[in-house]
């Protein structure tokens, strides 16, 4: 099998989306300081253009778990590979993730850190696939809702593959 690539949102989109997200973050959390917790590795590109569109002060974190290996189902086990250098207790937490699917990671994600007594804890997605949920996340911010479909690019890989692409692109797995 290979991956054939098709765009789904170019670079100029995802902007506007990013822009859209920001000016919510802004007015939510205007006159508090941020603390964004960023979700390796798919998450790094969307939170870093977002740390630059927001306007109030703003610390950043990273956490890496997984619910998936190189394949595109969720095994629905999460496992924490790295974990925060900083405490959260009493700050304001914004999760950064790229994608929710099946909802597992960011729900296991969000008890974790919860149990750290942070001052709030939202999250933020920059995709959404809504009908693949099998448990329930409240999601705080979204970018795209998309459907059943699998896509890479801008931060988003296919087995490590095309996190570099600078728009979002569907693959098509096809016979060689
Ligand atoms: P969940 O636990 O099923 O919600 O899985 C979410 C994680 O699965 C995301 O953080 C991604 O790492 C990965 N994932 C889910 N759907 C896609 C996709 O369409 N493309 C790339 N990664 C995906
Ligand atoms: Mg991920």
């Amino acid at each position: 099998m290979k991956e054939v690539l098709h765009q789904v949102y170019s670079t100029e989109e995802v902007d506007k989306v990013i822009s859209g997200i920001a000016e919510q973050i802004n007015r939510d959390y205007e006159g508090k300081e941020l603390h964004l917790i960023c979700i390796l590795r798919g998450s790094v590109f969307f939170c870093v253009d977002l740390a630059k569109k927001l306007t109030m002060p703003v610390s950043m974190d990273f956490m890496a778990a997984s619910s998936y290996g190189n394949e595109v189902t969720s095994s629905g086990q999460l496992s924490i590979t790295k974990d925060l250098d900083d405490e959260i207790e009493g700050k304001h937490c914004l999760i950064i993730e790229d994608i929710i699917d099946s909802g597992n990671t960011l729900k296991k994600v969000k008890e974790l850190l919860a149990a750290r007594n942070p001052e709030s804890l939202k999250i933020c997605t920059l995709l959404d696939k809504p009908s693949r949920r099998e448990v329930e996340v409240k999601v705080d911010y979204t970018g795209f809702e998309i459907p059943d479909k699998f896509v890479v690019g801008y931060g988003l890989d296919y087995a490590q593959k095309y996190r570099n692409l600078p728009y979002l692109a569907e693959v098509e797995f096809v016979e060689n």
